[in-house]
């Protein structure tokens, strides 16, 4: 493709799980990536021989950065990537990144739940660093639609008693429900509620063509080495008699001598993935489960595949409902679900499956069987989408064989 005709996309948070999905897809379809990361570090300092725009400034790179940042240099032999550091609580960071482009995925978010002030650090954060980033695409003038890649944590999270409920892009998670109630995760859902508000009022104001996607639990294998959210809530399900020696596995990577061994010896990016010991079996992520059913009525999972193929689809959609986003609020906004099931289904599938990974089926005990309330695709596929991945099975086959390939799973 000659350069007149390729066209140009930001991905924000290139070191993420999703962003990396989507970096992969965008170049295979013949699209030129700019991607940003908070730290750059090591490949910054190896693109910055190579190519002329990218960013000249070289900061103290961490290990973990490194080892979260490893698959950009391989992801550069699909297509041209350049790597831009940005930072969400910085006004104006995402304007080298984002000048020049057609399109704009705004995938970056705080997921810092551990927060001690999650209004400050995840709501406020939330809400300022995608303005910022919707100020930088606005400045560019190029960019023709901003896509956010939200979440069906601000569509699900409200009250809703009884079971049959079909929740479509008209609802809304509560905001007062969870600032009070406080269930887990309650301001992640807030912050999602409350930057969507800000940027569709941004875009608005701007006359910029906005879309909101908002995934579920999305699963399956990807191009990062290092998977925080979902991939490692999901297989804390399954466990494992190897899960020690894993453990002491990744605890001898982490006593690496240096820095600079680690490179020099090119260690994989599986063994690099280990560095950040997620495991299977980890009792906290699997005890968010079961209150997290509570609240949501269901488990929705997407493929990561999938959930990319729709942003694309989206962003490429000539006639995109999204125009008309200032006149009907729900217009421009898609969710992204192929399969509502619960937490005991998941189980059960898994125990059924892979028997060798020790499944606790019974922890699940009394919970219930069927999803109370689901979260419909319809407007998604009345717009021409068509998912890949329908079958539960196929998802977390993939899933598992992603989490045995980054370490989480032992083989
Ligand atoms: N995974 C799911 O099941 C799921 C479901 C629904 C919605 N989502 C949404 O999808 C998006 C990506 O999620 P993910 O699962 O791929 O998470 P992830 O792997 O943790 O990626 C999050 C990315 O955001 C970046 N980030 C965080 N704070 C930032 C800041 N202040 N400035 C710049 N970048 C920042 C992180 O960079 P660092 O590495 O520097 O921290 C990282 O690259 C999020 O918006 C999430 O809410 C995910």
């Amino acid at each position: 493709m000659s350069a007149v005709e390729r066209k140009t996309a930001c991905v924000t948070g290139g070191n993420g799980y999703i962003a990396s999905a989507l970096i992969k897809m965008l170049l295979e379809k013949g699209y030129a990536v700019n991607t940003t990361v908070r730290n750059p570090g090591e490949v910054l300092l190896l693109l910055s021989y190579s190519q002329v725009r990218v960013f000249a400034v070289f900061l103290p790179f961490r290990s973990d950065d490194i080892a979260k940042n490893s698959h950009l240099k391989d992801l550069q032999a699909l297509g041209p990537l350049k790597v831009f550091r940005a930072d969400m609580d910085e006004e104006g960071s995402f304007d080298d990144a984002v000048a020049g482009c057609d399109y704009a995925f705004l995938v970056a978010a705080p997921m810092n739940f551990n927060s001690e002030n999650p209004e400050k650090d995840l709501v406020e954060a939330a809400v300022n660093g995608t303005l910022n980033a919707m100020r930088s695409c606005a400045k560019a003038g190029t960019v023709k639609r901003v896509i956010i890649t939200s979440s069906d944590a601000a569509i699900s999270r409200r009250p809703l008693q009884g079971d049959g409920h079909v929740l479509d892009e008209d609802s809304w998670s509560d905001v007062d429900y969870l600032r009070t109630e406080k269930p887990p995760a309650w301001s992640y859902s807030v912050s999602k509620v409350l930057l969507e508000k800000a940027a569709c009022k941004f875009a608005e104001e701007n006359n910029i063509d906005l879309v909101t996607v908002f995934p579920v639990f999305t699963l399956g294998a990807a191009p990062a080495p290092v998977a925080r959210t979902s991939v490692p809530g999901i297989l804390s399900l399954l466990s494992g008699e190897k899960h020690q020696q894993a453990a002491a596995t990744a605890n001898q990577i982490n006593k690496l001598p240096s820095l600079k061994t680690l490179a020099k010896t090119r260690v994989t990016q599986l063994n690099l993935a280990a560095v950040f010991i997620y495991f299977s079996g980890d009792e906290t992520q699997l005890e968010v489960l079961k209150p997290l059913q509570s609240i949501t009525g269901s488990v929705s999972i997407v493929h990561v595949e999938d959930l990319c193929r729709a942003e694309i689809f989206l962003a490429e959609k000539e006639s995109s409902s999204s125009s008309a986003a200032a006149a009907a609020a729900a217009a421009g906004r898609y969710i992204c679900c192929s399969f509502n099931t619960t937490v005991l289904a998941l189980a059960r599938y898994m125990a059924g499956r892979y028997p060798q990974y020790n499944v606790q089926t019974d922890r699940f005990d009394g919970m219930p069987e069927k999803p109370r309330v689901s979260c419909s695709s319809e407007k998604l596929i009345r717009e021409g989408f068509e998912f890949k991945y329908t079958n539960m099975g196929d998802i977390l086959d993939d899933l598992v064989e992603y989490g045995r390939a980054l370490g989480i799973l032992p083989h």
